[in-house]
């Protein structure tokens, strides 16, 4: 049955204006539980989102709510949005309702802010009374229309709403300036009635857009209203509006009001209460004249606010009696899914996690790398080096001086190699094609690889392999051929017997000073005789080196062979080269960037074309 004096209906669809998504989550829960069919934010307005949706939950499952930067925007967009929800802070709250009612397409605007100035207010509410806007507030939590649409966080938690009976229609129209007694109301009028029908809290400052009589005229027009519940307080003459509405026979539904305050009289001067409108300027405005006042208008007004509920009660149950309350079927509720968060937390949920993480951890104050602080391992006082951080991060553990020395030796050994070399060179081309620092460094790395600087962990396995196994030089160099494969780390193009690689004379020496001991070193060695015998440039190169000391290293340490064996199938001896080429790539690419390089092209004179006509098949 439609409703032209509800407030809002199951259809109504509100612009909020900030991203308040709490309060907004609340507004599709309650949708949720009624179950509307369109969630009851339209859109979201939010002046310096970049975003272009915010999620929500609608049940179980996730809505996109649109974000538009201007309130104009969005009302373009959504023609049949016709309340905005006002949440912008107390220094912008005018302005967004100024600029909402020139768009002419609002019907209700509900203001939240608290303090706005005075000055500011009146003009706001001059402005939509001219134009027939309803303000709500400001300084208030807003209204419901039970089982239609409720605004953002009035009557609080889910439960709290299903308790009060909010999520459907009852039969009374209740009317409060705070927001906090409103929902203690309509607990009261759930437990001693059958629950409200329409309800709002006008807000608490002196001068808001609309007052009770406003909203009890139209509630007395409205079917779905039975009677009123009206909780005044001192302060201001409105309640007099509603006294003058019943004497001319305006409103003629039972009303049941209270004004609270009624403790004023008992300090000798004027008392304050919570909100800006509540003190009285005049005898009539004190709660005990404003009560005695409605009393004698023939409103239901109680002896004290105990006794609120016992005549709301009564009035409803001589109603029901007359048959103008018809008796409630109440409606079924789907249960409300629980935040996975909030479950997680009470330890209600259990989910299996899709990553693991054992080697560092960000979500504490201050991210850890194996369980120890960045601050405590940043800054040299701290005495944690590079070789330290590897360490941490790649193997869990902290290594003896000597070990990590070795390991900043190699970064350090294998930063660069020159231009000409084959990552180099790739990095180069790209970063002159007018790649990005992150597009050469990639491309770079990507050619490290069997040939070129990918051979240690290769060099590792099959040295230790034949070490293991006990070959002779001789045998292995053997069993390689007849595998056909050149072993790696032996082999240069450049360094030979004749040419010694002096990185490799360097990484030698400090093994040979600071390891414990170097046994599959003493072992390659021997290999190297045996190669360099057939050709002076099968040396043992700087990826061998490596290679072959990092098992010794590990060895040293007392890992297990199975760790070790895992080390290498990992590819974890290459990432050393990997880590410390980066360093030269990234060099070469500023370098390109630096001189402002063109697009390289290959010259046609360095390339043998031999490309003859093709078969026909
Ligand atoms: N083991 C056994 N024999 C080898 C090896 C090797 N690692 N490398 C070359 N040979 C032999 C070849 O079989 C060939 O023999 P042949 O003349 O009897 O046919 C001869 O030496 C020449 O081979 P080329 O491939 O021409 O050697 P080149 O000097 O061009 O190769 C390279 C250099 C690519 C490094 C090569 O030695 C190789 O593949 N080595 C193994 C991979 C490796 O360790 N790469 C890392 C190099 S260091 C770095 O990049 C940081
Ligand atoms: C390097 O470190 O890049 C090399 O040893 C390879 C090369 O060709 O110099």
């Amino acid at each position: 049955m439609s409703n032209n004096h509800a407030l809002f209906t199951r259809d109504t669809q509100a612009i909020f204006w900030n991203n308040n998504k709490k309060a907004i989550q609340r507004m599709l829960d309650y949708d949720y539980i009624i179950k509307r069919e369109k969630p009851s934010i339209a859109a979201i307005v939010a002046p310096t989102s970049s975003a272009k949706f915010e999620k929500f939950f609608f049940g179980t499952e996730e809505v996109m709510i649109p974000i538009y930067r201007s309130t104009k925007e969005a009302v373009k967009n959504h023609p049949n949005a016709d309340v905005l929800l006002n949440f912008a802070s107390f220094r912008t709250a005018y302005d967004v309702t100024m600029d909402a009612l020139n768009l002419d397409q609002f019907r209700v605007i509900m203001i939240t802010a608290e303090g706005i100035p005075e000055r500011h207010a009146r003009l706001m509410n001059k402005k939509a009374r001219e134009k027939g806007v309803l303000i709500i507030g400001p300084a208030t939590v807003g209204a419901i229309t039970p089982g239609a649409f409720k605004v953002a966080n009035i009557g609080g938690t889910i439960e709290n709403i299903v308790n009060s009976k909010l999520h459907r229609p009852g039969s009374c129209g209740l009317v409060t300036r705070s927001g906090g007694l409103f929902n203690e109301l309509a607990n009261i009028i759930a437990r001693n009635a059958d629950g409200i029908a329409e309800g709002v809290a006008i807000g608490g400052d002196r001068f808001v857009g609309s007052t009770f009589i406003d909203h009890m005229l139209r509630m007395e027009k409205n079917p779905q209203v039975k009677y009123m519940v009206l909780l005044g307080e001192v302060g201001g003459r409105e309640e007099y509006k509603i006294i003058e509405a019943v004497k001319s026979g305006k409103i003629t539904k039972p009303i049941i009001a209270w004004c609270i305050g009624t403790i004023a009289k008992y300090f000798s001067s004027g008392v304050q209460f919570g909100h800006a409108g509540a003190s009285a300027n005049a005898d009539e405005e004190t709660a005990d004249a404003k009560n005695e006042a409605m009393r004698k208008a023939g409103i239901h007004v109680p002896k004290n606010f105990n006794e609120l509920p016992h005549v709301i009660k009564g009035v409803y149950e001589s109603l029901r009696g007359e048959g103008v309350i018809e008796p409630i079927q109440e409606p079924e509720v789907p249960p409300m899914p629980e935040d996975f968060a909030k479950a997680v937390a009470q330890g209600k949920v259990r989910r299996p996690r899709h990553f693991v993480c054992t080697i560092s951890d960000d979500r504490g104050e201050e991210a850890v790398y194996a369980g120890v602080p960045i601050s405590a391992v940043a800054t040299p006082d701290t005495g944690y080096s590079i070789g330290d951080v590897i360490t941490l991060l790649w193997f869990k553990k902290r290594y003896p001086r000597w070990a990590t020395d070795f390991i900043e030796t190699v970064i350090k050994t294998v930063a660069d190699h020159g231009p000409a070399v084959s990552g180099a060179h790739n990095a180069k081309v790209t970063a002159r094609a007018g790649k990005s620092v992150v597009e050469s460094l990639v491309t770079g790395l990507l050619t490290i690889g069997p040939r070129f600087g990918g051979a240690i962990d290769g060099a590792a396995y099959y040295f230790k392999y034949a070490y293991d196994n006990k070959m002779s030089p001789k045998e292995f160099v053997n069993y390689m051929k007849k595998k056909g494969i050149p072993i790696p780390g032996i082999g240069h193009r450049i360094k030979s017997v004749r040419n010694p690689d002096k990185r490799v004379e360097g990484l030698k020496n400090y093994a040979s000073k600071h390891f414990p001991a170097t046994p599959l070193l003493a072992y390659a060695l021997e290999v190297e005789k045996e190669t360099t015998a057939k050709k002076e440039n099968l040396i043992l190169n700087v990826d061998g080196t490596i290679g072959i000391l990092m098992v010794d290293m590990w060895r040293a340490l007392g890992y297990s062979e199975k760790e070790i064996d895992e080390f290498i199938a990992s590819g974890t001896l290459n990432a050393f080269f990997i880590l410390g080429r980066s360093i030269g790539f990234i060099g070469h690419i500023l370098d390109e960037k630096r001189l402002g390089m063109p697009m390289y092209r290959h010259p046609w004179d360095d390339i043998l074309y031999k490309v003859d006509k093709a078969e026909e098949l």
